[in-house]
């Protein structure tokens, strides 16, 4: 199965690529404090097997960005509330260079597009922490809208940092 943005395209990820999942979540230096690194066991343990046999889509799936059939990165939707009706989702593309080229908020669109598509959702929704501007702009292109903040939720390099909120609405389509 693949699915087609402008730019990028998503394919449900496979368990052998947990490594390179590992790898760019590590790299990124977004993910994960300086201090606090999980191991790829540790990572296994937080991203459980179904987010990558596709065995529990209700519960989270990863999915790799691909441009012309390389992949680039991944984005995934966490465990759906079927009260509320929300979901939230993650992001990474592994290596500098590709970033700032508009895959990260094509790849955004295109999950949202396909979420509200198959799933019964009203809101998606993602955080972007307030020293990371990228992800805020790419956020916000792919038509995320601000909720609010909040202050100094996370504790990453030694500091207290800012987490903003945003979302996607179904009636905002
Ligand atoms: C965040 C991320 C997913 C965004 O994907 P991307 O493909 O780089 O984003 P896009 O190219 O679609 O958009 C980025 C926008 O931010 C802008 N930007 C880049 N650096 C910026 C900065 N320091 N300040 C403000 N805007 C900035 C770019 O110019 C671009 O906007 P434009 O199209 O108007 O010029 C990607 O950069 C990434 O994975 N980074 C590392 C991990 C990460 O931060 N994950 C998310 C939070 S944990």
């Amino acid at each position: 199965m693949m699915i087609r943005g402008e730019k990028i395209d998503l394919r449900p990820m496979k368990p052998d690529e947990v490594p390179i999942f590992y790898k760019w979540a590590i790299e990124s230096g977004y993910w994960y404090s300086k201090d606090r690194k999980p191991s790829l066991d540790e990572f296994r343990a937080d991203w459980k097997a179904y987010y990558f046999d596709g065995s529990a889509p209700e519960k989270g799936r990863c999915f790799m960005i691909e441009v012309n059939n390389v992949a680039i990165g991944v984005v995934a939707y966490n465990d759906i509330h079927y009260v509320h009706k929300r979901v939230e989702l993650d992001i990474v593309i592994g290596n500098e260079e590709d970033c700032g080229k508009g895959y990260g908020t094509d790849a955004l669109k295109t999950l949202v597009r396909y979420l509200f598509d198959k799933f019964d959702l009203n809101r998606i929704w993602i955080v972007a922490r307030a020293n990371n501007p990228r992800s805020i702009r790419a956020y916000e292109k792919a038509g995320f809208i601000q909720e609010g903040v909040h202050r100094e939720e996370d504790y990453f390099n030694g500091e207290f940092v800012d987490c903003v909120y945003y979302s996607i609405i179904r009636r905002q389509l």
